[in-house]
């Protein structure tokens, strides 16, 4: 089952394949999912979670969809093209609030990074944008075909946005995975947010297993900036914010910079004591985001290595393994 408790059953560390295996297919497609777990991630980030206008979850990096599907080749959506302020940020393109499901299911996903990633254009239109369930049902295949239980590790993204618009992900997302309750037991599936009140709504919706992410030490959860609370990331990686983590969550999702800081020449510098705090409250730690389309990595780490090649970059990753972080 994928309880609180099923967490002890993962690998040390576990290899986590975000957005699927992205530098070899389209993300957030099940073929993107498929590939991850054929390539020996142990879990798979399917996907991030945003709404449809009426109200079912899907899979996309963004509720945007300009760059990750093909609707900008639909005239009949042309007028759906709009600028709207996105966590205070400005945003032009299509949005997945803005489609029914049956619309965005007419649209096919394309390489979101094609400068990147070239060859991944060659499965452009290929796939389908996933809804959550597609995604439990893939999983259920994939864990009777491995005979274990096959993890996945949405992350709800947005989650104050989409409550002023009327969506609240926590409850879809909770609705969802009760429908797909089997035995009574619960779905293997870790649930992350940039958000610790989405992470705290969860924690009284849901018996999953819950993480925090956290972006640089100088930034502000979104929830946080509109609430007015004025902690930023530093305060909550500190021992007694650590401890308010673990009262509702069972991990932490650091950005890398959080355990390993650079200097201003982009060399790693000492890790932080961040591992060791976090274990000591009883928190799991899973750091993002491994992988060479990542610009703020130091040059060193890419030379030689395919720009998306997961063995490459883990190799190349022994330093932040070392750190004795729980999964990448
Ligand atoms: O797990 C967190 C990681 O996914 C970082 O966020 O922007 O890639 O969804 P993003
Ligand atoms: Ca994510």
């Amino acid at each position: 089952g994928g309880g609180r408790g099923g967490l002890k059953s993962l690998p040390v560390p576990t290899i986590i394949g975000h957005r699927g295996a992205s530098g070899y297919r389209p993300e957030h497609t099940l073929g993107a999912y498929q590939l991850a777990l054929d390539m020996g991630a142990d879990i798979v980030e399917a996907g991030d979670l945003v709404p449809t206008r009426d109200g079912h979850l899907v899979c996309r990096h963004e509720p945007e969809i300009g760059g990750t599907t093909d609707v900008a080749d639909h005239p009949e959506f042309a007028g759906r093209r709009t600028t709207k302020t996105l966590d205070g940020v400005p945003v032009t393109g299509w949005f997945t609030e803005d489609f029914t499901l049956a619309e965005l299911k007419r649209l096919r996903a394309v390489e979101r990074i094609p400068q990147n990633r070239p060859h991944n254009t060659l499965y452009n239109g290929r796939w389908e944008i996933p809804t959550f369930e597609e995604v439990l049902r893939w999983q259920d295949e994939q864990s009777r075909r491995r005979g274990r239980p096959v993890w996945i590790y949405p992350e709800l993204k947005h989650p104050t946005y989409f409550r002023k618009l009327g969506l609240g992900l926590e409850e879809r997302v909770a609705k969802v995975l009760r429908r797909h309750r089997k035995d009574g037991r619960n779905a293997p599936v870790i649930l992350q947010s940039f958000e610790p009140t989405s992470i705290q709504r969860l924690n009284g919706l849901v018996d999953n297993p819950l993480v925090v992410l956290l972006d640089a030490a100088d930034s502000r959860p979104w929830d946080f900036v509109e609430s007015g609370d004025p902690r930023t990331v530093a305060d909550l990686i500190t021992r007694e914010g650590l401890k308010e983590i673990a009262s509702y969550a069972q991990g932490i999702g650091p950005t890398l910079d959080l355990i390993i800081p650079r200097d201003a020449n982009g060399r790693l510098t000492e890790p932080t004591t961040l591992v060791r705090d976090a274990h000591r409250a009883g928190l799991i730690l899973h750091p993002y985001t491994l992988r060479n389309e990542n610009p703020f990595l130091p040059a060193d780490f890419r030379k030689g290595t395919d720009p998306d090649a997961y063995g490459d970059v883990f190799g190349a990753y022994r330093t932040y393994f070392a750190t004795g972080i729980d999964g990448v």
